[in-house]
């Protein structure tokens, strides 16, 4: 079954636990959580004081996609703060292989994240280390935006990859994705979809990511 992971931006942030209990008990397997921070992206979002919040509230699987310049001064904050899994870009600062290592000793999941125009091979070299790969299918920053179709191959490059080299990394996609564009990259080969706009702006939420999970 595809691993769906409703992205909080589009939530209800007055009501932010209420939503998120909506869409676990609705069976979403995750949260997907965006952390901006006006510089990586023209956009300011989550900061660890709400992941902590969330932690508190429920015990759902919280996945952190941080959109951030710096991750190496980030990730302990958000994983103190009880994050589950940190996912950060190859095009920020740091040494990548180094991050992902940290994360892993720090007892949670690790995931790296290409942007539109970052080719999949970029990656490859990480994979060892990722429990998840991101493929960014609209340019970070914004919920609502229109999927990209360029990032398809990229999936069914990573899906390759991971296949002949025998790993068990986990395959997500994010932006733009309902249930026609998700049905897509799941033949393409992503085994967990993001999803803001299309979860929490269906007029059945819970219904919504039934729909989803049946993909
Ligand atoms: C975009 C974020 C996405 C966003 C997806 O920068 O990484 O997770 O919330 O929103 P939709 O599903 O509306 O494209
Ligand atoms: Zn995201």
């Amino acid at each position: 079954m595809i691993k769906l992971a409703p992205s909080i931006l589009s939530a209800d942030f007055a009501h932010l636990g209420r939503d998120v209990k909506l869409v676990t008990s609705a069976g979403a397997q995750m949260i997907h959580v965006d952390v901006m921070d006006g510089h990586f992206v023209p956009n300011l979002s989550i900061g660890p004081q709400i992941v902590k919040s969330l932690r508190r509230d429920s015990d759902a699987f919280l996945d952190v996609h941080l959109m951030i310049t710096d991750p190496e001064k980030y990730t302990d904050a958000y994983i103190d703060a009880g994050a589950n899994l940190i996912n950060f870009h190859v095009e920020a600062n740091g040494d990548p292989e180094k991050l992902l290592k940290h994360i892993r000793e720090r007892g949670v999941k690790s995931a790296v994240t290409i942007k539109p125009k970052t080719p999949a091979e970029e990656i490859f070299k990480y994979l060892d280390l990722c429990d998840m790969v991101l493929v960014m299918s609209v340019e970070p920053g914004f919920g609502g935006q229109s999927f990209m179709e360029g990032s398809l191959p990229k999936v069914r490059a990573l899906a390759d990859e991971i296949k002949k080299r025998k790993l068990s990394c986990d395959i997500q996609i994010d932006g733009g994705i309902n249930l026609e564009t998700g049905a897509r990259a799941v033949k393409a080969g992503a085994t967990s979809l993001v999803a803001g706009t299309a979860v929490f702006g269906a007029p059945d939420i819970a219904e919504r990511v039934k729909e989803f999970l049946k993909l």
